[in-house]
């Protein structure tokens, strides 16, 4: 029988170079589009590496709506998508918002067009938490309201996903869920992709296993004066494995006509609340190594805590986040060894 395929868009990035991987272990056909602005084809070797095909890889702008349907719709049969392909860092967006607006809005936007054009009916947005700032209430869920963005970035999720809403009701036989995730960390535990921060990383694991290995002089703590147990932020540290998983059962449950609604939101998250300070405890007991770390002034823009009510994506989506903590800061770790040739 024919396999379905399925187009991932940013499929060269951390999430999609990971969710290929999980897509092709279950049994999906995929083509990557990529325009490697924040991204490297090394991360496309390690995906053919870890599954033994030889995934399509367009190098293509999904902003450059000609190029996309000529190199990409015009050329692969797929029914759906999964759009990641987007410019992500926060600090960045406040500083350059045109940049953001115009690549995340037109490249989703090209996305949904051709998808109607070309009657490809299904597709998995990857939306975020930020979505919900600063909650007044922890755990949230998908019904806590959204709130005005704290970054350009992360209003360009919010704008998308109203994008996506309005779109499915427009036009006739396109669905979608937004999955709105937490903080992904962690990396194959193949240690053959994982995460490439361009330049000094802005988040936390990638900043803590550059400390490690000894990239990075010192990791600071942005903050412990916040009103938490520790006095350090809380976030929902999701692993990228099981969050790639989730994007397989999301499209799986499209593919086989199971939504229930035509646009659909899950929180995908572990449900667990970690502080920047237990994190740091954890990775340096599960890797047995000594951080050099201090405490440093607040971020700006940085909420004092968020993690997720999961039990929609766990009884609705039947996905559940498996992996621990523990497994996941060793395959941190592993990945930053295996990029810097350490033992
Ligand atoms: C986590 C905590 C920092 C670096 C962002 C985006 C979100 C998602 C994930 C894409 C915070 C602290 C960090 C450091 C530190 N991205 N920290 N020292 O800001 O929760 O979320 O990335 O979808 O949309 O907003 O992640 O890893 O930057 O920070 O103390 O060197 O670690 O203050 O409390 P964040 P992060």
């Amino acid at each position: 029988m024919k396999k379905e395929c399925v187009l991932v868009s940013g499929g060269a990035g951390y999430i999609g170079s990971h969710t290929a991987v999980e897509l092709i272990n279950a049994g999906y056909d995929v083509v990557i589009a990529d325009n490697f602005s924040n991204s490297d084809i090394h991360a496309v070797e390690g995906v053919r590496k870890i599954t033994g095909v030889d995934v399509p890889c367009v190098e293509v702008d999904c902003c450059d709506m000609e190029a996309f349907r000529s190199k990409v719709f015009e050329k692969y049969e797929f029914n759906s998508v999964i759009h990641f392909a987007a410019s992500k860092a926060v600090g960045e967006s406040v500083e350059k918002p045109l940049k953001y607006y115009r690549n995340n809005l037109t490249s989703f936007m090209n996305v949904i067009e051709l998808m109607r054009d070309f009657k490809r009916p299904n597709i998995v947005f990857s939306s975020s938490c930020t979505v919900y700032g600063e909650p007044d209430k922890q755990p949230v869920t998908e019904q806590t309201p959204r709130k005005p963005a704290e970054s350009p970035y992360g209003n360009t999720k919010t704008m998308c996903e109203d994008i996506l809403r309005d779109s499915i009701k427009a036009y006739e036989g396109l669905k979608g869920i937004a999955l709105r995730y937490f903080n992904p960390i962690g990396a194959h535990p193949s240690a053959l992709i994982g995460e490439l921060p361009r330049g000094v990383p802005q988040n936390l694991v990638p900043y803590i296993t550059q400390t490690a290995a000894g990239l990075r002089e010192c990791l600071s703590v942005f903050g412990d004066d916040y009103p938490t147990p520790d006095g350090s932020c809380i976030r929902d540290y999701i692993d990228i494995v099981d969050l790639a998983k989730a994007h397989v059962t999301a499209i799986r449950r499209m593919i086989e006509n199971r939504n229930k609604e035509a646009y659909e939101i899950f929180n995908i998250g572990t449900g667990r609340g970690v502080s920047v300070l237990e994190l740091i405890r954890k990775f340096q007991e599960v890797n047995h190594l000594k951080l050099n770390y201090k405490i440093a002034p607040r971020r700006a823009g940085d909420i004092i805590a968020i993690w997720a009510d999961p039990t929609r994506a766990n009884n609705e989506l039947g996905w559940k986040a498996e992996r621990t903590l523990d497994e996941t800061l060793v395959s941190a770790w592993n990945w930053e060894k295996h990029l810097r040739g350490i033992k």
